[in-house]
């Protein structure tokens, strides 16, 4: 008997859920600070919803990220998807999932590539990146922004960092979309993505150029360096992490902001404001995550509820930067509002890594987008827009809008 069924009392994390997601944290949160939930796999989950006890949890050693133990629950209370996950294992065997101290030993090696030099020397790239896809949205009357801006921004800035061949690059999109919303596509791209991955590698052993990937490949550490499939795992996580969600930075933000018209005016007015609204954006609507998972290596008490080891526990990101005891009125979308200390990159070691990169690539996205169509609209209605459903991401199925030139 699958876990639903056993459960059928609990809240589901489900389409409606996804559509109406702070409505449902908000019921959640003032009912109770730990809530069981199920996913729409039939996992059941933990799920932290105040910002204290979501700070507290993701800086605790008890609660696990390691992808072998979390794979054994969910393996064991999910046996009709063990086929995938056992493929797709190698390629998750990256930092996100790891605890230290191997957590700390990749982590090491790959900031030594992944530091701030090498974002902020990005910056012109991103410039000139953005302001082309604005050229091209300017010849439309309507198009769809993440299409046509969104999704495109991040890819192509991580493929640049990266080193990936321009000729792949809709093949990337292609895959980690599959990877991320589309569990029966997942396995076929995992295998493309792999493949091409160990290609790109050789390819960058034989003629090193100045960008990440080679930079990765060199890293060293008291001469401790990446294995070929740390490499491959590092790289897919850098691409997955550093593409899903600046799109829905920007898709989330931008709909935030064309919902709160005097909020779009005061940027349009003073785009000095761009970095404290991108904070606010983060805050209010973050890109990821409805929750990030966690594993209890031992029994743990959260807000006074007591959750035994070997659940899973889900730190409720979205919930939490919404919580009223941290952020007053949080439903009130406000670009003046000191919104730090929000929860969007999360806290703790495994703070984002692309969190610098991602609050560049959203400052020259929003600054350039209130400069070039300061009359930008929503093409449809702003109170109907559809979510994507997915458990991890939290982001528009699509966003036409006129750019108004
Ligand atoms: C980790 C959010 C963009 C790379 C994380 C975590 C969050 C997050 C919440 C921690 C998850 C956890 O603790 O379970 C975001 C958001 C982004 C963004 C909201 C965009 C607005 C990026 C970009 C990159 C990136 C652009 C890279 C190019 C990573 C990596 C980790 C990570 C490598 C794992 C760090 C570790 O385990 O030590 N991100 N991210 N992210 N992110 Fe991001």
């Amino acid at each position: 008997m699958s876990t639903t069924e056993a459960h059928t009392d609990l809240p589901v994390f489900d389409h409606d859920f996804v559509q109406n997601l702070h409505a449902g944290f908000d019921r959640i949160r003032a009912a109770t600070p730990v809530q069981r939930m199920v996913t729409r796999h039939g996992l059941e989950v933990w799920v932290i919803t105040r910002y204290d006890d979501a700070r507290a949890a993701l800086a605790d050693p008890r609660l696990s990220k390691k992808n072998d133990r979390m794979q054994e629950v969910i393996q064991a209370k999910l046996p009709a998807d063990a086929d995938r996950r056992e493929f797709v294992d190698g390629l998750l065997e990256h930092m996100l999932n790891m605890d230290p101290p191997d957590h700390t030993r990749l982590r090491k090696l790959v900031v030594k590539a992944f530091n701030a030099r090498r974002v902020e020397g990005m910056r012109s790239r991103i410039e000139e990146i953005s302001a082309g896809l604005l050229d091209a949205m300017a010849e439309e009357s309507e198009v769809d922004l993440l299409d046509a801006f969104a999704f495109p921004l991040p890819i192509q800035v991580i493929s640049e960092l990266l080193g990936v061949d321009e000729s792949r690059r809709d093949d990337f999109r292609a895959w980690t979309n599959a990877l991320v919303d589309a569990p029966d596509d997942s396995q076929q791209a995992a295998v493309a993505m792999a493949q091409y991955l160990v290609q790109l590698i050789e390819a960058k052993r034989r003629e090193p150029a100045d960008d990440l990937l080679t930079g990765l490949i060199e890293a060293t550490e008291d001469e401790d360096r990446l294995s070929e499939p740390e490499l491959i795992s590092m790289v897919f996580l850098l691409l997955v992490a550093g593409h899903e969600t600046t799109v829905n930075l920007i898709g989330n933000g931008v709909l935030a902001l064309l919902r709160n018209p005097d909020q779009w005016a005061a940027l349009v007015a003073d785009p000095g404001l761009v970095p404290a609204a991108v904070e606010e954006m983060l805050r209010f609507d973050g890109p990821v995550m409805h929750g990030t998972f966690r594993h209890t290596a031992e029994p743990v008490e959260y807000g006074g509820v007591q959750i035994p080891a070997g659940e899973i526990v889900w730190v409720g990101l979205a919930s939490a930067n919404n919580d009223p005891d941290r952020f007053a009125e949080p439903g009130r979308f406000d670009i003046t509002r000191d919104a730090h200390g929000h929860l969007a990159f999360g806290h703790g070691i495994h703070f984002c890594l692309g969190a610098q990169l991602a609050r560049l690539e959203g400052q020259i996205a929003v600054r350039h987008l209130v400069e070039r169509f300061p009359n930008l609209r929503a093409a449809g209605s702003l109170d109907d827009v559809q979510w994507r459903f997915s458990t991890l991401m939290h982001g528009l199925q699509s966003f036409p809008v006129r750019p108004g030139v």
